[in-house]
Formats: C-alpha cells, structure tokens, sequence
C-alpha cells in the first residue's frame, strides 16, 4: 500500500515509443503511416514525450524522422541510441530532449538485457561527456542490478531506465513475478538514495503496467510495442489514451485517494 508521503507526488508520465509505426512504413518502402503523424497523434492524446530508438542498421527509425521529430515534437524527445561514435555526433547536432544509451546487438529483434555500465564506464562517460556539454541529459538503460545502478550513479548520469523486461517475462510465464518486481522495488530505491532520477520500460502493457506504477521514485515509463499493437484494433488516439488512463487512475497517489 503507497504511504501518505506519495500524496503529492505527479502521476508517472507517458513516454510513447513510435519506433513501431516506422517499421509498417518501412516493411513497403513506402512513406506511410508516417512516424511524425504518430507523434502529434500520441501528444494529443496524453502521452508526456515521445520516444524513438535510432537503431544501427534504422530497421525503423530513420535519420530524417528523427530530425523532423526534433522540429515537431511539442512535449519531449527520448532518443534511444547505441553508444557509438555516429550515434553520438548525431545527438550532439539534433540535441533531444534526452538521450537514453541502450546496448545493441544486430541480431536482437529488441533489446534484450540492460547496459553493462561496469564494463564500459570508459566509453560511457565519454559519451555522457559530450553529450552534457550541449546540455543533452543522459539516461542509462540498465537491468534491476545494483552493482550497475552504482555504475551509473559513479557516472553522474541524472537518469536511469530500468528495464522492466524480466518482470514482463516473468509476468507472461506466471513464475517469479514477485521476485522481479522486488528486484525493480529495490534497484528503484537504490536509485532514488544515490541521486537519480528513475524511468523505466520494456515489454509493458496494458494488463502488466499497474505493479510498475508503484516503484519508488518512478517518474516516467516508455512503451511502445503494445500501445502501437493496441492502435491496430482501436486507433493510435485511443490506444494511447487507454493507456495514459491506467497511469493517471493507478499512479500512487490516485490509488491512496480511491482507498
Ligand atoms: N525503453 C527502451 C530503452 C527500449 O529500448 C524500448 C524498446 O525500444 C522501450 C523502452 C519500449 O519497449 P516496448 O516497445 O517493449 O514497449
């Protein structure tokens, strides 16, 4: 149950990932449902910024859409990236909202696990560098693991993405929910004592997101599979107001005030 301290707090905010609506468009090299359309769409309808993931081989998301979006987007852009020197130099010119470092493997349909901060705090910080210097916040994606959320606080980010992956797993087997959720509980709390502000995302939807709302400190949540999934039946609008809902009525601090 929330504690009464959570009565003040905002709801947790609607990152929409639009990545989906490119990869219809680019399964028929054609110029539709065109990704920039989908941002004003999602804005209209609640979401609090907009998140687009520039992968290395731009299976969906293009250079240009990200430019375009850089110019349309009214609320925020989250540019997902992979820490190379392309990405970077391509962030420092478009200069987002906010930069979220994802690891990348080519073969990976999405991405699978957290960064490995530990291991790659040279290149991390060298990024995190550059990008602060034209005032670009960074937000490292990373598993529920608390030698890497120490990793990162070591870095200085201001953000961390807890990828929720695992708890979705667990949830779609019905096994180990509950430990996963601990794991997100604790790595939250962790978070929230070494100074970082927490979002969080990965494989969440409408019938998984509630537990998700109740992690300490959580500010903003990303999702993009399911709400683009959802659009297919209902209409993108609708899909996004679905679940903009579900933030708005089971934030913490709406359930203390519904008990
Ligand atoms: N957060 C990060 C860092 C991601 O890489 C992704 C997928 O691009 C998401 C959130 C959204 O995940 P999903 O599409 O499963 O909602």
């Amino acid at each position: 149950m929330p504690s009464s301290s959570n009565s003040n707090l905002p709801n947790v905010l609607l990152g929409v990932n639009i990545d989906h609506i490119a990869t219809i468009r680019n399964a028929r090299g054609v110029h539709y449902p065109d990704p920039l359309t989908a941002a004003d769409i999602a804005e209209a309808h609640g979401a609090d910024g907009i998140t687009a993931h520039l992968r290395e081989d731009r299976r969906h998301i293009k250079d240009a859409d990200i430019r375009e979006l850089r110019r349309r987007v009214k609320t925020r852009l989250n540019l997902e990236m992979a820490n190379t020197e392309e990405m970077v130099a391509l962030a420092e010119a478009i200069r987002p909202d906010m930069v979220t470092l994802v690891p990348e493997r080519r073969q990976e349909v999405t991405t699978e696990g957290g960064l490995d901060v530990i291991t790659h705090k040279e290149a991390l910080g060298r990024s995190i560098q550059r990008l602060t210097a034209v005032n670009v916040p960074v937000s490292l994606f990373v598993d529920p693991d608390l030698a890497q959320i120490q990793a990162c606080a070591d870095l200085k980010v201001p953000y961390i993405e807890l990828h929720t992956g695992q708890y979705c797993e667990a949830f779609e087997a019905g096994v180990g929910v509950q430990d996963a959720l601990n794991a997100l509980h604790t790595a939250a709390l962790e978070a929230q004592r070494l100074g970082m502000k927490l979002n969080a995302g990965h494989g969440l939807h409408y019938g998984n997101v509630r537990p998700i709302l109740e992690l300490p400190g959580l500010i903003e949540l990303n999702i993009g599979h399911s709400i683009i999934a959802e659009a297919v039946f209902i209409g993108l609008g609708p899909a996004v107001s679905k679940m903009k809902s579900i933030l708005v009525e089971h934030s913490p601090q709406k359930t203390e005030n519904s008990v």
